[in-house]
Parts: structure tokens; C-alpha cells; sequence
């Protein structure tokens, strides 16, 4: 096969840069197949919490979110190396790091739903974000990797790839998909990325109640400071944390906005994707009008 080079490693192979594993693909300089099967062989535990997504749907800020809401309302700044204790990412620092991690905390993860280690009392955290904004942050996110991604990469080239699932990860209807069949279990959170830049009063105090947190006035606007956009931006964080995770240059934090598509897609690109939606969701009620209100999908409303 032209261009390709398949290299086997146990039951894994490395294809153009990825590391294949169970239909997923791992950028091969991010991460380690040893670690990525420590991760899915992961025995997961009662007291368990994971926040699920795609990569650029709010990973970031749910992760804050929960910290201070399980720790009294503690900014991720106040003590950065208990935040990157309690917040490990499962299949970059493997199982071993995830069973030694203080308590309470949250365990990040970018695996597929049915790929991540289940057990019936451990908790959920689902947070999906529109197609068109994830392309484009995850486009943002691959060019601050290094000047050397900058110069190689082309947003209409990842357009295409986003289109046919074959970013890093997984597909986005992947994660779409398993996150939505899932959505109504009880030990399962379902969270829009929009909702909460839309209204974070109330996200947060659902994610509270899914926790099982006494959730005050005080503890809730403490949350509500410590995890907004402008405060995380200002206490540093992409420059921060960059020690737990292996690249300098990775902005969790970016512009933290609904819509910034409109910006980089052209308007073909954005019919496609508008069309590529329906097509796909189109026969999942509920799914298809999920973001409903927040003007997304301009072509097919
Ligand atoms: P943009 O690139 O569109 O700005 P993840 O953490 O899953 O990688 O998601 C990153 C995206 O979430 C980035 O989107 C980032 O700016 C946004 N984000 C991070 N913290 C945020 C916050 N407090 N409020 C709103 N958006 C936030």
C-alpha cells in the first residue's frame, strides 16, 4: 500500500502516524501502545469518575469543573499538582497512575464509550459538542502541536478527514453515537458544551447532583469563578499544565466560544457537514435537533 507503513506491535499496528487500536487511532507521538492496552485492560472501580469526549468538546473545562466542586470550590491553580494528581488522563498515563491517583478525582479519557472500563456504580461524564466547532478546535489545537504541524497542515485537508472519521481518535459520530445510547443510564451524565457556555449555573449544578455534592450558593459560584473561561486564561493554564502531558505548546484553553466555524469553514464546507449530520443522525430522533437553538446547522433547519 502507497505511503503507508504498517508496523505490528503485539496486536497493534502503526499506520501513517497512528497508533491502531480497537478501530481507534492515536497520534503516534502522543502516546504509547503499552499504555493505551494498560488503559483498556483498566478494572474500573465503584468510586470511579470519568469525563468522556472527543478531544476539543470541553474535556478541559469539565475537568476544573469537577475538581472544585469535589474539593470546596479550589481553583486548579491553588494546588496545580493535586489537579494533575486527581485529574489523570487513562490511556496517556495507563492504568498503573489511575489506580494510584489521590481521591476523590476524575479520570480524563478520549476512548470511544464501550472501549472504557465500565463498572455499573462508577460514574460518566459524557460532554459532546457541535461537529463544525469541534473540526475546528481540534484544526487550532494540531497546528499549536509545533511550527513544523503549522506549516503542514491545511484546515481543508483535516475538513476532509473530519468528514470521513479519520482524525486522530475516533470518528466524531463515534463518540456522538455510544456517548448518546447512553445518555439516559443512571450513572451516566450527558452534557452539551453549548448548554453550559449557554447557562453554567445550571450545568454545574447538575453535574453536582450527579455527584451526589452538596451544592450551596457559595460553593456554586466558587465554581462558577474558578472555571470560567477568562479566569483560566488568566492563571495560565495551557502554560501550567503542560508538564502532565507531552508537549509544550497544547491550548486547552483557547477562545472557549459557540460558533467559531463561522470563522474557518467556507460555506461548501459548512453545507457538507450540515448534510454529513443529518445524514447520519437523521433516523435518531432526539439526536438530530440536538443543538436546536444554537444555530449550527444553517442549511438544513
Ligand atoms: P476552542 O478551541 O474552540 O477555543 P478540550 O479540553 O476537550 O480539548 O476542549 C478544548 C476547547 O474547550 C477549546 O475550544 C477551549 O477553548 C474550550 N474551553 C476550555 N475551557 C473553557 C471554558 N472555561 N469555557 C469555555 N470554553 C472552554
Amino acid at each position: 500500500m502507497p505511503n503507508t507503513i504498517f508496523q505490528d506491535c503485539e496486536e497493534t499496528q502503526i499506520c501513517n502516524g497512528s497508533i491502531l487500536i480497537e478501530g481507534m487511532r492515536f497520534p503516534a507521538h502522543l502516546y504509547a501502545p503499552k499504555t493505551i492496552h494498560s488503559a483498556l485492560a483498566y478494572n474500573a472501580r465503584a468510586d470511579d469518575i470519568f469525563i468522556v469526549t472527543m478531544p476539543r468538546s470541553g474535556t478541559t473545562w469539565m475537568q476544573t469543573i469537577v475538581y472544585a466542586l469535589l474539593n470546596n470550590g479550589q481553583g486548579f491553580d491553588e494546588n496545580l499538582d493535586d489537579f494533575i494528581a486527581r485529574n489523570p488522563f487513562l490511556e496517556m498515563h495507563g492504568s498503573n497512575v489511575v489506580e494510584a491517583m489521590p481521591r476523590p478525582g476524575a479520570i480524563k479519557t478520549h476512548l470511544v464509550f464501550e472501549h472504557i472500563p465500565y463498572h455499573p456504580n462508577a460514574k460518566y461524564i459524557c460532554v459532546v459538542r457541535n461537529p463544525k466547532d469541534v473540526c475546528v478546535s481540534f484544526f487550532r489545537f494540531i497546528i499549536s502541536l509545533s511550527p513544523e504541524a503549522a506549516k503542514n497542515s491545511s484546515f481543508d485537508c483535516l475538513f476532509e478527514q473530519f468528514l470521513a472519521g479519520q482524525t486522530g481518535h475516533a470518528d466524531y459520530f463515534d463518540y456522538l453515537f455510544s456517548c448518546w445510547e447512553h445518555r439516559d443510564d443512571p450513572n451516566v451524565l450527558f452534557v452539551l458544551y453549548e448548554d453550559m457556555k449557554a447557562n453554567i449555573r445550571s450545568s454545574i449544578i447538575r453535574v453536582a447532583q450527579f455527584l451526589n455534592i452538596d451544592l450551596n450558593k457559595k460553593l456554586l459560584e466558587r465554581t462558577v469563578l474558578v472555571t470560567q473561561f477568562d479566569y483560566l486564561k488568566q492563571n495560565r493554564f495551557n502554560e501550567r499544565i503542560i508538564d502532565s502531558e507531552p508537549s509544550t505548546t497544547i491550548e486547552f484553553v483557547r477562545k472557549g466560544i459557540v460558533g467559531d466555524w463561522r470563522t474557518v469553514l467556507s460555506d461548501e464546507q459548512s453545507r457538507r457537514l450540515d448534510a454529513h449530520f443529518y445524514e447520519k443522525t437523521r433516523d435518531i430522533p432526539g439526536l438530530n435537533t440536538l443543538w436546536h437553538g444554537y444555530n449550527v446547522f444553517n442549511s438544513c433547519t
